[in-house]
């Protein structure tokens, strides 16, 4: 009798700690999936940035992500720090390293504008192409203005070359994981 005593008590302690656990688990898996809010922004002139960034969404989404998309003609630099914490940016480079046209004025009002983004992580993946002097100038320019306005990068800027579509999926992967999508 002793012993059933023993065993039961034994199995009620494990059982509460089990209980225990499971809540500890809830509320991890609760918190995770609020932090992984993601806004990812594109600037693109042919079509490539928009593409990868429009399949990183499509992705996200699918399994549940809270995340948005948004062409950076369309952004006001007060809205980085607005849209969501974590900051994807996909966006090419043309002319003589300047951005692609229809990201030009949100990045002129980057420049002077000094938002707060201190709250804010990024990564940049840029994409040019080594033949050109400036190779990736914009994405490398974006980067800096946004660390000078206290946004985190969690890794350095990518600058990939005419074969993107090799490079970007294992940079998808690692940004995903890093912001919990
Ligand atoms: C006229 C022209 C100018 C370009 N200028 C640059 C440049 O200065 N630096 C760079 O790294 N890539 C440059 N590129 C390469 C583009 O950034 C590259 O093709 C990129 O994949 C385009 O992506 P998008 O379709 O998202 O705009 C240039 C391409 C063209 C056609």
């Amino acid at each position: 009798m002793e012993r059933l005593v023993d065993f039961l008590a034994d199995f009620l302690a494990l059982d509460t700690c089990g209980a225990f656990v499971r809540l500890l688990l809830i509320n991890h898996k609760t918190t995770t999936s609020m932090s992984k809010k993601i806004a990812i922004y594109y600037g693109t002139m042919t079509g490539n940035s928009e593409g990868l960034a429009n399949s990183t969404f499509d992705k996200i989404k699918a399994e549940g992500g809270d995340v948005s998309l948004h062409n950076l003609v369309d952004v006001a630099p007060e809205e980085l720090a607005t849209n969501a914490p974590n900051a994807i940016f996909v966006v090419s480079t043309w002319g003589d390293g300047e951005p692609p046209a229809d990201a030009e004025g949100f990045f002129e009002k980057l420049s002077t504008n000094n938002v707060d983004l201190s709250a804010l992580k990024h990564a940049v993946f840029g994409l040019g192409d080594s033949n050109y002097e400036q190779f990736n100038k914009f994405a490398i320019a974006l980067d800096e203005r946004l660390i000078a306005l206290g946004s985190k990068p969690i890794k350095k800027v990518t600058t990939a070359d005419v074969d993107f579509e090799n490079t970007y999926p294992s940079w998808e992967s690692e940004v995903r994981a890093t912001f919990g999508a």
